[in-house]
């Protein structure tokens, strides 16, 4: 009777030990590619320290590139597909401009291609080419859960979802929240900011024509407006102006400082002061006082963010080329 009820218990324990093995087989996974794969992550940073080394600026792209791809159909890898014959894909819409670096994600794949054959997901890659960004531009490192898979749908429509230089702060809180992030995710991303360039386009109407009237945005430091003016004539669609003169390339605190300063470049950086728990970090932050804690909740934040909708198992497949289904 005993050793009957105790084989049950085997059994049942059994059971669950099998219904959680499947339900961490369906997220990702640190050390996804330890057997499969060893030297993935090697092999990016090699690449990456090379490019970092040789084009600083492409850091900021590089980490933009993951959440675009995360906030467009999940992190799938869409944000790589080209276009086709009968499809315009993400990679030529509009908000494409201000991602560069496709060439990098290929050169990756092309190496990961002959260390380990159809195995690594571009999906993947991107996420540890932002990690790595981050990393070697002074930043702090997060462990990158791993096992994503790419999709096979890339729909320029569709990067419509991503919030936009002028979002104000109830259209970022929704737009966050509708892929699962919270405000505090939302504030610490924006920190992202720190690396990184935009075209004049995106904050040209706050410096000269703000409602249509000649003015300028409030919400912009009056002494900062000259500077920016300087750098961006009224229909210039080419210059790249720092998003953090003076640190661009290096990841820090002091976005947080130029934003409570109000000399944040969009409206959608302005806008994280008017919410009382944005606001409060952004203060918090701006001294510089707490950057460890910043680092810590940048890698909390990019894991959540890295985890939007993600295909695994058997779903979605292993692109052999980054731009095209196979
Ligand atoms: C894919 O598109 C990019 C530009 O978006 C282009 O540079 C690249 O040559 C294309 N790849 C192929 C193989 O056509
Ligand atoms: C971005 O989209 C435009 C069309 O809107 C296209 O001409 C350009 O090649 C695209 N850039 C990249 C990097 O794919
Ligand atoms: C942001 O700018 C776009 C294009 O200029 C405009 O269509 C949209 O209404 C603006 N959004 C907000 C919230 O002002
Ligand atoms: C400002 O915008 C208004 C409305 O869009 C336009 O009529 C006017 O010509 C613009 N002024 C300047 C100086 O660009
Ligand atoms: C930039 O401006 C020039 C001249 O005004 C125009 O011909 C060109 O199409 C614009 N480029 C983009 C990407 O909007």
């Amino acid at each position: 009777m005993a050793s009957k009820s105790f084989s049950m218990f085997l059994l049942s324990l059994a059971l669950v030990l099998l219904c959680l093995g499947t339900a961490a087989a369906q997220g990702l996974q640190l050390g996804f590619y330890s057997k499969t794969c060893p030297n993935v992550e090697l092999i990016v940073r090699q690449e990456m320290a090379r490019v970092i080394s040789v084009a600083p600026s492409l850091a900021g792209p590089l980490l933009r590139m993951h959440f675009h791809d995360c906030f467009v159909r999940g992190c799938d890898g869409s944000v790589l597909l080209n276009s086709t014959q009968n499809n315009v894909a993400e990679k030529d819409a509009p908000p494409n401009q201000s991602l560069r670096g496709f060439g990098v994600i290929d050169r990756i794949k092309a190496r990961l291609e002959k260390a380990c054959p159809n195995t690594v997901s571009c999906a993947d890659i991107i996420a540890l080419v932002a990690r790595d960004a981050v990393l070697l531009t002074k930043g702090p490192f997060w462990p990158v859960p791993t096992g994503r898979r790419d999709g096979s749908v890339s729909i320029a429509q569709e990067t419509r979802q991503l919030p936009t230089a002028n979002s104000t702060i109830s259209s970022l809180i929704s737009s966050f929240a509708s892929k699962g992030l919270s405000v505090k995710d939302l504030v610490v991303l924006s920190g992202g900011h720190t690396l990184g360039t935009s075209h004049c386009t995106a904050f040209q109407k706050r410096i000269s024509n703000y409602t249509g009237r000649g003015d300028t945005d409030p919400n912009l430091d009056s002494n900062y407006i000259p500077k920016l003016r300087a750098k961006c004539a009224p229909n210039d669609n080419t210059t790249l102006v720092e998003m953090d003169p003076g640190s661009f390339r290096t990841f820090d605190t002091s976005y947080y400082s130029l934003v409570s300063k109000r000399r944040g470049l969009f409206e959608s950086d302005a806008a994280l002061l008017q919410n009382s728990q944005t606001r409060a970090y952004v203060l918090r932050q701006a001294g510089g006082a707490f950057a460890s804690e910043f680092f810590k909740d940048f890698g909390d934040s990019m894991i959540n963010m890295g985890n939007i909708q993600v295909l695994t198992g058997a779903q979605g497949e292993i692109r052999k080329t980054c731009a095209f289904v196979n």
